[in-house]
């Protein structure tokens, strides 16, 4: 099967655009110039990119689907058809759902539960368990990587003790995510903070609670012990400006960190207009530190962007704080977040694409994704970056049905998701019948 798309501004490796056509051939893109003949030897679909960017598909290398267990909140076709409309064509899927993602099993679980469903590309993450589970820590595939919750979660993927972190460094060769905050502090200040007595206080105080120190002590920790073993380390949505200059002094070339849009494009002002759809973990934070990790982000002390895509319902999110839980939904609305970033000067189209598609492939050693190259996978996304339009609740279809960033305006909406050169999504509408394929990461 041949599509040829026509005339639109294909954004090459090297941050250019050229004004052209781009031929997809059995799922890989076969040609990019600026006019390319229909073939003669098969039938082919046409699609007009006239007005229209052709970029490489966003790779979001962190969310939370809910799927198995949680499916309430989300579920991985839900979920993957929200990723379709946002230009997401690859995701990177977290273990804490029920059971855990903590072994061999329970992945080929997701993975089969994936096949069935899911619209765009999956891969998962193998998560680090307190009970103990360094043998399939070792041995899980095909996992992206280990998880590991340094602090903010309860139960079983809670590694809170330097210890278990350090077996893990030491026993397992594999790249290791951190959620850096540092659980005796959160401990601490919620101690500190809360009443006792369980009523609830302004959902503000959750940046104060769950402060910048929590998050730069767990940082400092996951640092020191991957540069003592030289071990692949990725800090996830890194929040505050004491981390970035942290990393300045002590980033190696085996350490990657992200952040996310709302870290970015949100501050602590956001709960007094948003209320608990502005908690998350770790927390807005306050313009000052947005600042930094957007400087972090221009120097490549961060290099790339995921959005954490933790939805919860709106009743859940209704209970007062700090019963309401921690998590905003994010694949729908981070690319335009960040084009329309790019729209009004804090960065380029091009920086938006190497942090949210090349990068973060780099990063995973996903093959043959994250650029427009010829032989390389056709996961493709064209996005109108002319028009503004507001972020509108009731077109979500993330099944939790709202977004932290209802109201606002933004350009840079995707028209049209491919992948593996087959239409997801087009005029405003998902296919239900394409199916993503599981992800592969290269030693
Ligand atoms: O706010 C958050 N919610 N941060 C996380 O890291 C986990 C997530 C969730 O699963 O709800």
């Amino acid at each position: 099967m041949a599509l040829l798309i026509r005339q639109s501004d294909i954004l090459l490796p090297d941050g250019d655009l050229l004004r052209g056509d781009l031929l997809v051939i059995d799922g890989k893109i076969a040609a990019i110039a600026p006019h390319i003949d229909l073939p003669q030897d098969q039938p082919c679909t046409v699609i007009s990119g006239t007005g229209l960017i052709l970029m490489p598909g966003v790779i979001d290398p962190q969310v939370h689907f809910r799927e198995p267990g949680l499916e309430y909140k989300e579920d991985l076709m839900t979920a993957s058809h929200a990723c379709a409309r946002g230009g997401v064509t690859s995701f990177l899927e977290m273990p804490n759902t029920r059971p855990l993602t903590t072994n061999q099993a329970a992945l080929d679980d997701k993975l089969q539960r994936a096949a069935s469903k899911c619209v765009v590309n999956y891969g998962f993450f193998i998560g680090a368990s307190a009970q103990g589970n360094i043998p399939e820590l070792q041995t899980a595939t095909p996992a992206c990587g280990i998880k590991v919750f340094m602090g903010s979660m309860h139960g079983d993927l809670l590694i809170d003790q330097a210890t278990i972190l350090e077996e893990i460094f030491a026993k397992v060769p594999r790249l290791v995510a951190v959620h850096a905050e540092d659980q005796a502090r959160l401990n601490q200040r919620r101690q500190q903070f809360l009443p006792a007595d369980g009523s609830p206080i302004d959902v503000a105080m959750h940046s104060q609670i769950q402060d910048n120190q929590a998050a730069l002590l767990a940082t400092e920790l996951a640092v020191t012990l991957a540069n003592k073993y030289q071990h692949r380390l990725h800090i996830l949505h890194l929040s505050t400006k004491e981390e970035v200059a942290y990393l300045r002094l002590h980033k190696q070339p085996w350490i990657t960190a992200e952040v996310t849009p709302q870290h970015l494009l949100l501050d602590t002002s956001a709960y007094a207009r948003i209320g608990t759809k502005a908690q998350m973990n770790p927390p807005l934070r306050s313009p000052e530190d947005c600042a930094a990790l957007w400087q972090g982000l221009h120097d490549g002390i961060l290099d790339f962007i995921a959005t954490d895509h933790a939805p919860h319902t709106l009743e859940e999110k209704a209970q007062p704080y700090p019963k309401s839980p921690s998590g905003m939904p994010g694949v729908e609305t981070s690319l335009a977040a960040m084009l329309t970033a790019a729209a009004q000067g804090k960065c380029t189209l091009a920086q938006v694409s190497r942090w949210m598609s090349g990068n973060v492939a780099r990063a995973y050693k996903i093959p043959n994704k994250g650029e427009l190259r010829i032989g390389w996978d056709a996961d493709l996304i064209l996005v109108d970056y002319e028009n503004y339009r507001p972020v509108l609740g009731t077109e979500v279809l993330s099944k939790c049905g709202w977004n932290s960033f209802e109201g606002e305006s933004f350009t840079g909406w995707t028209q049209v998701t491919i992948v593996g050169g087959t239409v997801a999504y087009a005029n405003g509408k998902v296919n239900p019948e394409v199916r993503g394929k599981a992800l592969t990461f290269d030693a």
